[in-house]
């Protein structure tokens, strides 16, 4: 029996049952009860002078990420439509998707009226093929979606070069690849935007939530935010504590206001962002 299938009677390669997921420990417990016992759930409650856990999570994870910004927001879907949104994706764009993928990159681009436009992927990787994509632009092309699937990282360097020749930005979906690296840096901040989800099955989890990450925000565009009266009445009145923080991202990304994680969404991954080392590209 020894080379038979376990499910025949041999010897199962794996006798333990596979770890729970997600985790948690006590450091969570307690950020938790930090939160319930505060008035603080969301950024917009009242501060108690602590730097609020959302502000934490998107230093610790632009730093974890190596790029400049990180906005902590609902979901994936929502780091995928704010992304194209910022973009300008609309009614009657195309936006191309690879045709191996989680059926948030196709439903973003719907919600904001455009067509995603499905191209092949690389059989080696599964993630977008770049030669593909380049056949599937059209004339109402606005976008290209690269997904980096199952930590499987698309080839950056070609979508790099595709974008530059055609003028056709990309983004990243890093739903699957938290910590993935290409050649020298971290996934995320080689398109336009990574958009990040910290669904409940994601390697970095926190039941529900998402980020957008930027690798850095032209000078203009943070100059424009600063200068912005509504910033600026927002920041003199105190009434929004996290103004400053989220409005050069919000007006860089084309948002008047950011669909933000709440206090308690941000805590899980917080923990594992401080705590996690490099995945391994695969
Ligand atoms: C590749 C990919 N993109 C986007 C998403 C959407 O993320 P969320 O479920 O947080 O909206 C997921 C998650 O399920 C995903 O796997």
């Amino acid at each position: 029996m020894a080379d038979a299938l376990a499910i025949r009677g041999g010897t199962p390669v794996r006798a333990e049952p596979w770890p729970l997921w997600p985790r948690s420990d006590e450091r969570t417990a307690a950020a938790v009860t930090e939160v319930l016992t505060s008035t603080r759930w969301a950024l917009s409650g009242p501060s108690d002078g602590r730097v609020a856990f959302e502000r934490r999570f998107a230093r610790d994870f632009a730093d974890f990420n190596e790029v400049a910004h990180c906005t902590p927001v609902t979901s994936g879907t929502a780091a995928l439509t704010i992304a194209l949104q910022a973009l300008g994706v609309g009614s009657g764009d195309e936006v191309i998707v690879p045709g191996l993928t989680w059926v948030a990159c196709a439903s973003a681009v719907l919600h904001l009226g455009a067509r995603p436009v499905l191209a092949d992927v690389d059989s080696a990787t599964l993630t977008l093929d770049p030669a593909h994509a380049a056949e599937a632009i059209t004339g109402r092309t606005r976008a290209i979606m690269a997904v980096h699937l199952a930590n499987s990282v698309a080839d950056l360097d070609a979508f790099t070069e595709l974008s530059a020749r055609t003028g056709i930005p990309f983004i990243e979906d890093c739903a699957q690849a938290h910590g993935a690296r290409w050649r020298h840096r971290r996934v995320g901040g080689y398109g336009r935007a990574g958009c990040f989800s910290m669904q409940q099955s994601k390697l970095l989890t926190a039941g529900e939530g998402g980020a957008v990450v930027i690798f850095s925000i032209p000078e203009e565009a943070a100059r424009a935010a600063v200068s912005d009266p509504t910033v600026m009445i927002g920041s003199a009145l105190g009434v929004f504590a996290y103004v400053a923080g989220h409005a050069v991202f919000a007006r860089y990304l084309g948002f008047p206001f950011i669909p933000g994680a709440g206090e308690l969404a941000v805590i899980c991954g917080a923990r594992r962002t401080s705590t996690a080392g490099s995945a391994p590209r695969s």
